[in-house]
């Protein structure tokens, strides 16, 4: 057996988190900077923050500029009110994109470089300490070392990684999650199903990475469902937002697979959610890696007896919402190309090249394409 397993970040979880231990971000300094959207203000994670930072006489400021797959320029806007009001630390409240945001503000701030060199690690050597407050049950990144970002020009999305972007501390308050709406509850949750599935099938899962990755399976199965037929189910929403959190600490050491690289082109040109992407493209995926890697496969969907069960289970959560795509043969076909040369394939069991890939485009057609059978 052989493994290396790092999380530097320390982790608060459960009701009233904030309330009872947040008094441990005074250690990061007296002036914080606020990153998040505008769902903060309704879930009652912002308020929560003020109430802990007026307590502690914490200097603040806030920003609300947010948009669903941040890009180099939202980061740069952020970064320049950062350097403004010059903080001690960063809190980020929200999901996905606020604290892939924030990571990348945490770096831009301290260093004197572009956002595209966010992704040469060696142009960067320190970042803001921050503060991670998930509203979603699905990203993980409250536990992760990655951001993913647009860029503007190509409106290609893609991820940085270093050690120096984990948060320091993470807040995990199911409460938070409770507003969310339907759509949001099957996209994010979705999305933490794609990385604990991912996680055991890439070639860099270890026994450790695993463990987390199978019980983030088994709870999402098990409470996905719930949550969609009582939204305001607590303890089925502190379970998808802990099964979130494991999924991202097996990420956090495996990095996720082709199936999150094929998906980013869904979402920045088809406005498709992160976590819808992932899903409609796991079937064919998964068939596809079965054929050279069927151990893999079958541990990867576990506690599922095979990717038929899993598709009855992928395909009843989507049909909650209407699913069609319209996609040109061109796009595919671009994509494919981008897609072949994804660094994501190292990890990825089984052979894809152009043909592959294309091949997968094609098959998610059959199922999601406007006037197909549906
Ligand atoms: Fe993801």
């Amino acid at each position: 057996m052989k493994f290396h397993h790092f999380i530097p970040t320390e982790i608060f979880f459960g009701e009233k988190a904030l309330d009872e231990d947040g008094e441990i971000v005074g250690i990061l300094g007296k002036r914080a900077f606020i990153i998040t959207g505008r769902s903060s203000s309704k879930n009652g994670s912002l308020n929560d923050v003020l109430n802990l930072l007026n307590r502690m006489k914490i200097e603040h400021d806030v920003s609300h500029d947010m948009e669903e797959n941040p890009s180099f320029s939202l980061v740069v806007r952020i970064t320049d009110k950062v350097k403004r009001f010059k903080p001690d630390f960063l809190i980020g409240i929200g999901g996905g994109s606020v604290l892939d945001s924030m990571k990348a503000v945490a770096v831009l701030s301290v260093n004197d470089i572009d956002p595209i060199d966010l992704y040469d690690q060696g142009r960067y050597s320190k970042a803001l300490p921050m503060v991670a407050i998930p509203t979603t049950a699905g990203t993980g990144s409250e536990v992760t070392e990655y951001s993913v970002l647009t860029n503007d020009e190509t409106r290609m999305k893609g991820g940085f990684k270093s050690n120096l972007i984990f948060p320091r501390y993470s807040f995990l308050d199911p409460r938070y999650t409770l507003t969310m709406s339907m759509e949001l509850t099957i996209a994010t949750g979705l999305d933490a199903l794609s990385h604990s599935v991912e996680s055991i099938l890439s070639t860099r899962s270890s026994e450790m990475s695993e463990i987390f990755a199978l019980r983030a399976n088994e709870l999402i199965f098990q409470n996905l469902p719930k949550v969609l037929k009582n939204p305001d189910d607590l303890e089925c929403r502190s379970k998808m937002l802990f099964a979130s959190m494991l999924a991202g600490m097996a990420i956090a050491q495996t990095g996720t697979t082709i199936i999150h690289a094929l998906g980013y082109p869904l979402s920045t040109f088809k406005n498709l959610k992160h976590g819808l992407a992932n899903s409609v493209l796991m079937i064919p995926t998964l068939r596809r890696i079965e054929k050279s890697h069927p151990n893999r496969v079958a541990k990867a969907i576990t506690p599922m007896k095979d990717v038929d069960d899993f598709e009855i289970f992928l395909k009843d959560m989507l049909s909650n919402l209407n699913l069609r795509m319209n996609l040109k043969r061109e796009e595919m076909e671009e994509w494919a190309r981008i897609g072949s040369k994804a660094k994501h394939l190292k990890s990825t069991p089984g052979d894809f090249g152009y043909e592959e890939i294309l091949n997968i485009y094609e098959e998610m057609m059959k199922e999601y394409g406007e006037g197909d059978k549906r």
